[in-house]
């Protein structure tokens, strides 16, 4: 791996950086739900400052569709991001052109950086635009990605820039990949999966992963009803609902006692996505109570525990149990994606 750290200094010294972060929060009266997201950039800003570097932040934020959307400027993020990693933002309404090279002049190099536009306010981005890639590069002497959760998107300002400019992996990155290799390659048994959210047909090759190697695949969410509805096949290792509460919005009772028979000798557990519609109250008692399970399962057995994903960032966040978990990947579909066997366009040229 092209690892940041080993970027020998004279190499690094006074670069212009251009560091590729995932500021794709949701927000809630003005506050970042999901600081752990933001948090993760800690490391490898802190090192590239200490090295004197001029950095600017790239990120995406929500799904503009290539069009200029204020509900979607990074502005929004920016104080949140000053607080949360503890450096002063100058926010750039661009994330190419003049604007950026004249932002670099107006930063004092004693910890501020450049928080620049949403990349995908550009039709290039998302269309891996190779004109796009390269004007976006061309102010920068280095590329570095610490975005491991939209590192299985082809988009510009992930893979594209790759290509003009030197190109590095981050702390963040770097870890991210160290603990899907782990759960791939190196679990203790019993390891069960636990999948869960929506559009089964993004999840077909995890669980298909998981049903190979795992002892067990629980599966709950919106995903369950999919699977039952299109009467797909599985081996007695993948683990359906076999009762709901309302309209099948949540695992029921029996559902969950299963469930945590299950989980009661896991040494490995891996978990994405809920398991049910835990934005309603109502629905949201399965989720939490197998999250609940697994933490005092934690006191108890010390299994290794890694969970990922938006939504599920959030249920651990409110549940203040993030310090808890062995490890927690700010990838949701980036994680199913390299457990699954997908391809990582962002991870290419610095692996
Ligand atoms: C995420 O929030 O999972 C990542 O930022 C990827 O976002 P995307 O699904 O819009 O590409």
């Amino acid at each position: 791996m092209k690892k940041i750290q080993e970027t020998d200094n004279e190499k690094l010294f006074h670069q212009k950086i251009l560091l590729r972060a995932d500021f794709n929060v949701s927000m809630e009266k003005g506050k970042v739900k999901e600081a752990f997201k933001i948090k993760s950039l800690q490391k490898t800003l802190d090192y590239l400052l200490e090295k004197k570097c001029q950095v600017a932040i790239a990120s995406h934020f929500g799904r503009p569709e290539g069009k200029i959307k204020p509900e979607f400027s990074l502005n929004l993020i920016k104080n949140e991001a000053e607080k949360i990693l503890e450096h002063k933002m100058i926010f750039v309404s661009d994330c190419v052109g003049e604007e950026v090279v004249k932002s670099f002049e107006k930063i004092d190099n004693g910890g501020e950086v450049l928080l620049l536009e949403n990349v995908r306010f550009q039709k290039g981005e998302e269309e891996n635009e190779e004109k796009f890639a390269q004007k976006l590069a061309e102010n920068f002497d280095i590329f570095v990605n610490d975005a491991f959760s939209v590192s299985h998107r082809n988009h510009a300002s992930v893979a594209g820039v790759t290509k003009f400019i030197p190109s590095y992996a981050g702390f963040q990155l770097q870890k991210e990949i160290e603990e899907m290799e782990k759960l791939k390659n190196n679990f203790a048994h019993p390891a069960i999966a636990i999948i869960g959210g929506a559009k089964i047909e993004t999840k077909v090759a995890v669980i298909d992963f998981f049903e190979k190697r795992y002892d067990f695949v629980l599966v709950g969410g919106k995903i369950a009803n999919e699977a039952l509805d299109q009467k797909m096949i599985f081996s007695e290792k993948v683990v359906l609902p076999t009762d709901f509460v309302g309209d099948r919005l949540d695992i029921g009772e029996k559902t969950i006692k299963k469930f945590e028979e299950i989980i009661s000798c896991a040494q490995t557990i891996v978990w994405n996505g809920p398991l049910g519609k835990f934005e309603e109250e109502k629905y949201a008692r399965g989720t939490y109570q197998i999250l609940d399970f697994i933490l005092e399962h934690l006191k108890d057995k010390k299994p290794y525990v890694v969970l990922g994903g938006g939504e599920t960032l959030e249920i651990l966040e409110k549940r203040k149990a993030m310090e808890r978990i062995s490890f927690v990947s700010t990838g949701g579909g980036a994680m199913l994606a390299y457990i699954g066997g997908e391809k990582m366009p962002g991870l290419e040229s610095v692996i």
